[in-house]
């Protein structure tokens, strides 16, 4: 498969490159990146000379160009590209409407007009809003986002499902929970955990720690997006998650973390909550789970000892991302925290 991939140098798209090029030999990958703050190529760097891979810097949200870049060969688009920061979003909304809202109609709208015969939307459990204990969300449930970056995904979503109907552009959907795992931006929250413990810096907990997110290994996250690219079905949407038993809240996380790196809980620092933040989030999985017989691998712990390992073993990685604009951004968040 000719696959177009966009946003593939951030966390999930470049993971998500790596598993093509290794589980399916014949495929070729076009990566489509703006290379924002979050966009890194050294999470692609091993495969910079494979022939079967090549990059295009440019904007999701930019048609002329997006029409130039997509091959007129093009088998099918896988879209990653998003402002994916619900912190950020709070701070400043209007990136994401841009690329999550904007940009995905600009991908849609050259997906019609190129005939291109598949095209698959990388959403996230967030457009469901919180869940009550016990209950998870399915892919039928009404949306009921609560930050900016949820709304714009949420908006995102509708788009999509705007194209099927209306053009019969042949699009579906997957919506994930929480991943973790290697090359993630250290803004989000395990990586900013283990590395400011290496760092020897406190990590901030918002509220009472207690939020509940079903934290998935990406790895098992892009098996089930190849699946849904070579099986899903049109105009459907099809659920990811661990469906974690018992549920790991945020604290637990961290403590788990802590004791991997033999931190003390004098490094958790409790801070003033995120606006309208969501207490838990749990999605049912039956549909992905019957229909393309997906199901996660990993456990939560062993993925976590993993995850925190690759960080320890990799600060090449990612100590050059914790300066300049991240430190910016760090400031300004923390300052009102
Ligand atoms: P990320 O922030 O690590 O990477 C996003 C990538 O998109 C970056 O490489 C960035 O440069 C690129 N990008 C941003 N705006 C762009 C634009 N206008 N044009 C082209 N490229 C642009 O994000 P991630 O965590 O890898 O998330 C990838 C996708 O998966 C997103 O759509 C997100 O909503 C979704 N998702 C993420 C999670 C998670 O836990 N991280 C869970 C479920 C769903
Ligand atoms: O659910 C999927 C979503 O997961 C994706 O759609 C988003 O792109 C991704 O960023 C992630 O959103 P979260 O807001 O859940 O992830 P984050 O890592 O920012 O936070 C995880 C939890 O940890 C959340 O309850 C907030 C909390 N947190 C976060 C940070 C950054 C803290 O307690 N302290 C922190 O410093």
């Amino acid at each position: 498969m000719k696959i177009f991939v966009t946003g593939g140098a951030g966390f999930i798209g470049s993971n998500f490159i790596h598993f093509i090029l290794r589980e399916h030999a014949e495929d070729t990958v076009v990566n489509f990146d703006k290379l924002t703050y979050a966009g890194n190529l050294a999470n692609l760097k091993d495969i910079e000379s494979d022939s079967r891979y090549r990059f295009i810097q440019g904007d999701i949200a930019d048609i002329e160009v997006v029409r130039k870049a997509i091959p007129d060969d093009c088998e099918a688009i896988v879209n990653f590209a998003a402002d994916t920061h619900v912190d950020r979003s709070i701070l400043d909304p209007e990136a994401f409407l841009r690329t999550d809202i904007f940009g995905t109609r600009v991908l849609l709208e050259v997906t019609r007009e190129k005939k291109i015969p598949r095209y698959v939307q990388i959403s996230t459990d967030e457009v469901y809003g919180d869940v009550e204990v016990g209950q998870f969300s399915k892919e039928t449930d009404c949306l009921h986002p609560s930050s900016p970056y949820a709304a714009s995904k949420a908006a995102g979503d509708l788009m999509v499902m705007a194209y099927v109907r209306t053009y019969n552009v042949p699009a579906l959907i997957t919506r994930c929970t929480n991943n973790l795992g290697p090359n993630q931006y250290p803004e989000k929250f395990i990586p900013l955990a283990v590395t400011n413990l290496i760092e020897g810096m406190p990590v901030p907990v918002y509220g009472d720690g207690l939020q509940v997110r079903d934290w998935l290994h990406v790895e098992d996250h892009c098996r089930g997006i190849d699946l849904a690219l070579r099986k899903g079905r049109v105009g459907e949407i099809y659920n990811f998650g661990a469906n974690q038993s018992p549920e790991w809240p945020n604290v637990k996380i961290l403590d788990a973390i802590l004791q991997q790196l033999g931190k003390g809980q004098d490094m958790k620092t409790f801070v003033k909550d995120r606006e309208g933040h969501d207490r838990r989030y749990a999605v049912d999985t039956t549909k992905s789970t019957t229909e393309l017989g997906w199901k996660p691998t990993w456990s939560l712990s062993e993925a976590l000892r993993q995850t925190v390992q690759w960080y320890v073993d990799h600060p090449e990685w990612w100590k050059p991302l914790k300066s300049g604009e991240f430190l910016a951004y760090y400031k300004q968040q923390y300052a009102h925290r």
